[in-house]
């Protein structure tokens, strides 16, 4: 693959290619010290113009642990604050020839609109407004391999802010693909509209989306996106509603298992005993980030390899 804009363009096989490979890494991340020598030569810029604790650490990990040059650039310190656009920040890191170009942005399409620009990078999308975040999802679909073997025919019950969320909108889109089932539970403010379309179950009360589900997905309220503040009347209510506590977890069933993006808001969307349980998966979301983000890092080098033999060009 040249670039990774979306779950939407990627097949069952090459997600399945992606997590597998994925999983092979996890064993280099965990010992740093044997660094693998597939990215040498190759240089990786990380441009994020949202705040990214998880991703953007873990895109550097991955390509350190890879034998790659890391360069890391957030917005708030960029020539964007002097009134530079996207495509002349786009267009001027380009000319300094990476590989591979990470960027996170608020405008959904941001690597779309910049790869008819750059045809000599490869764009990686590390989230783009509500749009989409597949990293985020092949790590979720890593973490799952490892719990279950198979998503095929499993329950992901997911909560929260779905009008939002990049994450809710990747899954829904995966989980057609490789067969799993998304149960969406929110209030009717933090619903996108036309949700049904995407062929998920709608439910307004937790409880009643509980039972049978194989993993409880909590999403955080995204209260910077909000356009008003009466999404909800008020936290505490909005725990009392939406947030995951013990005896809603028990009421899932013995072998449910609990996610979450991060970064969690505790006492909101998710209680603190629920999220350090022995059913919490969260911590192992995060390691998985890494493995992915070598994977993909691995696959679209990889590919740039391939369509050099291809074309002759003379690009390292
Ligand atoms: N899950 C996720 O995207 O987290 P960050 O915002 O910390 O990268």
């Amino acid at each position: 693959i040249k670039h990774l804009f979306g779950i939407a363009d990627l097949d069952r096989e090459q997600i399945e290619y992606l997590v597998n490979l994925g999983d092979s890494f996890i064993e280099i991340n965990r010992r740093p010290l044997k660094k693998a020598p597939t990215l040498r030569g190759k240089t990786i810029i990380n441009l994020f113009f949202e705040n990214s604790t998880r991703t953007r650490t873990s895109f550097e990990l991955a390509g350190k642990r890879l034998s790659a040059d890391v360069i890391n650039i957030s917005a708030s310190t960029s020539a964007t604050k002097k009134g530079e656009t996207l495509l002349d920040t786009g267009q001027t890191l380009a000319a300094m020839q990476p590989h591979v170009l990470v960027i996170r942005h608020s405008l959904a399409g941001t690597c779309e609109f910049l790869a008819d620009y750059l045809p000599n990078t490869s764009l990686v999308n590390a989230g783009d407004g509500a749009h989409e975040h597949p990293t985020q999802i092949l790590t979720d679909l890593l973490t799952l391999k490892q719990a279950w073997g198979n998503p095929q025919g499993k329950v992901i019950t997911m909560v929260g802010d779905i009008a939002h969320s990049r994450v809710a909108r990747s899954h829904l889109l995966a989980a057609k693909k490789l067969g799993y089932s998304m149960r969406i539970v929110a209030p009717k403010t933090l619903l996108p509209s036309q949700i049904e379309r995407y062929g998920c179950e709608v439910y307004h009360d937790f409880d009643a989306a509980l039972p049978g589900s194989d993993a409880v997905y909590m999403l955080r309220v995204q209260t910077e996106r909000l356009t008003d503040n009466c999404a909800f009347p008020s936290i505490r209510e909005y725990h009392e509603a939406y947030g995951l506590n013990a005896k809603r977890l028990r009421a899932a069933g013995p072998d449910c298992i609990v996610m979450h993006p991060g970064p969690m808001n505790r006492g909101v969307e998710i209680a603190t005993d629920v999220a350090d349980s022995a059913k919490s998966h969260i911590l192992e979301q995060v390691e998985h980030g890494v493995a992915i983000r070598m994977a993909v890092l691995a696959a679209l080098c990889g590919g740039q390899a391939e369509e050099k033999k291809k074309t002759g060009s003379k690009r390292e």
